[in-house]
């Protein structure tokens, strides 16, 4: 059996990601700093090995019969990233480095990293500009989210060698139900909302192109990644997407889908500027070097998303932790309160 280091592995991707290495037969060990709580390992606690621990911190042993290492973890959007630039560049850049030189050290040859097709992202009102980039395309992320990952992709390529297999995801926008959820991810804002308050949002008249997969299939898509031949895949660069879509179409999508399942929701348009990110991918590469192609559409995951948030009560849509920035400012408050008064319910220590 082959032991994977699932770095992030209790995270919204991560806990899929776990949960289908499993069911192949993987043992599966995760380092993550459980910032959203466990609940993405709900159903898997008993049979996966938890390091709870900082990816920045990480020390050789828990590389300690491992055969593979998928990372992750980091910080997983713009606005986590622009909170705290710095821990951002920490844990995306510097500790995915810090990673692989472990993986060199310790023998352990493949790599697969989380990176992101926002790292193509050219904004919206050039059209010129407006084309399908794949893998080869000029990129110059600006942002401290993208440009984070651009740097990582670019330290782990110059590692490659016979003995070492670095291997980059770059994942569109991901939609579907995760044991962690997310509602700060486009496609499942719309499900919360419509699902809430009976309407969905078209921020900038929805005119933004974005590359969207299902989490399976980004789950499905590393595991192609960790059985192909090394040859295929070594420092090689792989863009996941199931397809592009206008956020306008998404927007039409996803309500005709929810009224299969008897959900009826307006669809409003927000003229307003919101810095919106636009772009396209191609994700031939992936189909023609690995066979791999996602196959849920955005219609079967909002069905099955409403479906599991039901059933397993994901219905406490205001709850911060579904949404990254939210939790993260809401952990620093707390901190800055315990931190000067200890337990909020214990009386403090006098030593009398
Ligand atoms: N969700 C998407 O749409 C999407 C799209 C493209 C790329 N990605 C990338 O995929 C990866 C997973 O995304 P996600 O949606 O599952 O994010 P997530 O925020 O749900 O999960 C990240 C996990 O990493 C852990 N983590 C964060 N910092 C850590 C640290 N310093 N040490 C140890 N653990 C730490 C968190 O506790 C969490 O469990 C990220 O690298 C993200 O940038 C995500």
């Amino acid at each position: 059996m082959r032991k994977v280091l699932l770095v992030g592995g209790a995270g919204y991707v991560g806990s899929v990601l776990a949960e289908e290495l499993l069911e192949r037969g993987y043992a599966v060990k995760i380092l993550d700093r459980l910032y959203y709580g466990d609940d993405g390992l709900r159903d898997i606690r008993d049979r996966v090995e938890l390091v709870v621990g900082d990816m920045r911190t990480a020390q050789p042993d828990i590389l300690e019969d491992v055969d593979a290492v998928v990372n992750v973890g980091g910080l997983s959007n713009d606005p986590t990233a622009e909170y705290n630039p710095r821990a951002n560049y920490e844990m995306n850049t510097l500790a995915t480095k810090k990673l692989a030189e472990l993986c060199k050290q310790q023998g352990v040859r493949r790599y697969i990293f989380a990176s992101s097709c926002s790292i193509y992202d050219r904004g919206v009102g050039n059209d010129f500009r407006d084309v399908i980039q794949d893998e080869e395309s000029e990129v110059a992320p600006k942002a401290a989210y993208s440009g984070s990952k651009w740097e990582a992709e670019k330290i782990l390529l110059g590692m490659a060698d016979q003995d070492f297999c670095p291997v980059i995801l770059r994942k569109g926008t991901i939609y579907g139900f995760s044991p962690r959820m997310r509602y700060d991810l486009v496609v499942n804002t719309f499900v919360k909302f419509a699902l809430s308050q009976g309407y969905i949002t078209l921020h900038y008249g929805g005119e933004m192109w974005r590359p969207l997969v299902d989490v399976r299939d980004a789950a499905r898509a590393y595991i192609a990644c960790l059985q192909a031949d090394e040859e295929a895949v070594r420092g090689q660069i792989f863009n996941v997407s199931y397809q592009n879509y206008r956020i306008s179409e998404l927007g039409l999508r996803v309500r005709e889908a929810l009224r299969g399942v008897g959900v009826n929701c307006d669809i409003r348009v927000d003229y307003g500027y919101k810095g919106v990110r636009s772009y396209r991918v191609s994700a031939q590469k992936i189909d023609r070097v690995l066979f791999f192609r996602p196959k849920v559409s955005v219609e079967e995951s909002v069905q099955d998303m409403v479906e599991k948030i039901r059933r397993y009560g994901y219905d406490d849509f205001e709850n911060p932790k579904y949404y990254n920035i939210r939790w993260m400012r809401l952990l620093e408050e707390a901190h800055k309160v315990i931190s000067i008064t200890g337990s909020v319910f214990d009386a403090p220590q006098t030593g009398e």
